[in-house]
């Protein structure tokens, strides 16, 4: 039995006022649900008052990624330690805007993996292959390197704290989405690379989501399938509107 989670990522959009409209909007509208976990990750100036005014709500704070070391002589970053300070509970690292704008590689995603691990924060891990790697028949090897890798050294234990978001590039903010049923082969096909890394336990309790160009047209299809445990929403999730009827999916 996985809790379903729908996560939004508001990316590098909105003022703080605007995020603790936003917020504020969604706590009010999604205050009775509880069979779904809710995650949202606004900009890192406005998540200490978004985090402040969803305290005590169903609605739990992420930021969008963070530096694995807690102080220290690094100029312009963030790290667990402070994420926790101001009331985050989440932190989205390996997302493939920072995988491919910023150069991030996955030894390095590994790393802000257990910084946040150990200041008890949960890790949404987000992998994907890119259009091409998929067309020249790579998907499947490109996504055991970047979960092996991006879990190295993470004991079956903390997994309890990861959360997977399988999020193909392609389908990422084009309106492409993957067919329901691509998109349940890869999530089958990551599970039982879980199995294989941890134990059959493991693998049926991790939380894995899908992402990319998910909106209220296409929720319920995704989230009828099998192994599909929720979505990483980007674009939908900055109308209170779309991402309450996603964080209402419907399941036939
Ligand atoms: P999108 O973004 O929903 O706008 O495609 C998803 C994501 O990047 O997490």
């Amino acid at each position: 039995m996985r809790k379903p989670i729908i996560a939004g990522n508001w990316k590098l959009h909105k003022t703080v006022a605007e995020s603790l409209e936003l917020a504020n909007t969604l706590k009010t509208s999604l205050a009775g649900t509880t069979d779904t976990e809710i995650i949202i990750a606004p900009v890192f100036t406005a998540l200490g008052k978004v985090a402040e005014a969803l305290a005590g709500s169903n609605i739990a704070v992420a930021a969008q990624n963070c530096y694995p070391e807690a102080t220290g002589a690094f100029t312009g970053e963030v790290s667990p330690l402070l994420l926790k300070d101001i009331g985050c509970s989440h932190c989205i690292v390996g997302h493939s805007e920072r995988r491919q704008i910023f150069g991030e590689a996955d030894q390095f995603i590994n790393a802000k993996a257990k910084a946040l691990l150990a200041e008890n924060l949960k890790v949404i891990l987000c992998i994907g292959e890119t259009l091409e790697e998929r067309q020249g028949g790579k998907m499947y090897d490109v996504l055991t390197t970047q979960i092996k890798n991006s879990l190295k050294d993470i004991s079956a234990a903390d997994m309890q704290n990861i959360i997977l978001a399988y999020e193909p590039v392609w389908a990422i903010g084009t309106g492409q989405t993957a067919s329901d049923e691509q998109a349940e082969e890869a999530h089958a096909f990551l599970r039982g690379l879980l199995q294989g890394m941890f134990d059959p336990e493991v693998a049926e309790a991790t939380r894995i989501l899908y992402g990319g160009s998910v909106k209220p047209a296409n929720v319920d299809g995704l989230m009828a399938q099998e192994d599909i445990d929720g979505t990483l929403v980007g674009g939908a999730s900055l109308k209170a509107e779309d991402f309450s009827r996603i964080v209402q999916f419907k399941c036939s």
